[in-house]
């Protein structure tokens, strides 16, 4: 006990912070999401919005898991607050075009970027809120809800949901 406390003593103090930052996350997951709030609602399109410009995305999407992953819950699940921080974008959103794993769940609210000249712009669109996406951008959803014995693998369910 005594050495780990000396030890935390030497390390810098913006890394004390970042690891208390980390367990406080950790406490909270998978309640606090930050983009899910109410104030964020109007940031978000809809997948529609996405299908304007991106056509054969937006069939592969509609046809694979996450665009259907509020509508496979029955009545009540659908209402439970719980559910519908994996099974919907933004888990306060009652709005029909916001419905289910979208889009924007994975490449960040489009409000701002989803214009082509902004798109085709990678720092700009950055600022814009569109996000890179990684391993970590599932992991919050699928870390511990995987189906079946075999570990979660990211490159294997990326082909499974390949759009591009
Ligand atoms: C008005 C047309 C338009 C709309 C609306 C639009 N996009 Fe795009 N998008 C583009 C164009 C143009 C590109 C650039 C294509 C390129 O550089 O090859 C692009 C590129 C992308 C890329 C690829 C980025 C990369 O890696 O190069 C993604 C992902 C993307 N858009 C997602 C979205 C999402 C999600 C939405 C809805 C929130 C959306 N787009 C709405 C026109 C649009
Ligand atoms: C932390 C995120 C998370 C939460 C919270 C969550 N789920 Fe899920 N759920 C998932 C993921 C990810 C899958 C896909 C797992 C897979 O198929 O490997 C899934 C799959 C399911 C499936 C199976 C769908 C199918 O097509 O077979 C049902 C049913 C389901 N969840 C119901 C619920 C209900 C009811 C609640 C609320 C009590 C809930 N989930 C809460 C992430 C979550
Ligand atoms: C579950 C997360 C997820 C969802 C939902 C999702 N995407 Fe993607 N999308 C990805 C990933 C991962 C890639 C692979 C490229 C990358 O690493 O950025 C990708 C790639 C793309 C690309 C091509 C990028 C390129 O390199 O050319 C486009 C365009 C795109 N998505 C549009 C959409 C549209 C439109 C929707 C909704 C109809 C959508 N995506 C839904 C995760 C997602
Ligand atoms: C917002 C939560 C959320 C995010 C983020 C998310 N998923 Fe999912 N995913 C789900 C839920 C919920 C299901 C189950 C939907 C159903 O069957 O009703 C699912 C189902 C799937 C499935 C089908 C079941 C399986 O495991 O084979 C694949 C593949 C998948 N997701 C891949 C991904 C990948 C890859 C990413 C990241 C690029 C990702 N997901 C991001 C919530 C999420």
């Amino acid at each position: 006990m005594h050495q780990r406390k000396a030890r935390a003593h030497q390390l810098p103090k913006s890394l004390f912070f970042c690891g208390l930052a980390a367990f406080a996350i950790a406490l909270l997951w998978p309640t606090q999401r930050p983009e899910a709030s109410v104030a964020e609602w109007g940031n978000y399109v809809g997948a529609k919005r996405c299908q304007v410009c991106h056509q054969e995305a937006y069939d592969i999407w509609a046809k694979g898991p996450h665009a259907r992953a509020l509508m496979n819950l029955t009545g009540q699940q659908k209402q439970d607050f719980r559910c519908r921080q994996c099974h919907t974008m933004l888990a306060d959103a009652p709005m029909e075009h916001l419905r289910g794993i979208q889009c924007e769940s994975c490449h960040g609210p489009g409000r701002y970027y989803a214009e082509s000249y902004i798109m085709q712009d990678e720092e700009l669109r950055k600022e814009l809120y569109f996000k890179e996406i990684d391993e970590e951008s599932c992991l919050y959803c699928h870390q511990g809800n995987q189906t079946g014995f075999k570990p979660w693998n990211y490159k294997e369910k990326l082909e499974k949901i390949r759009h591009w």
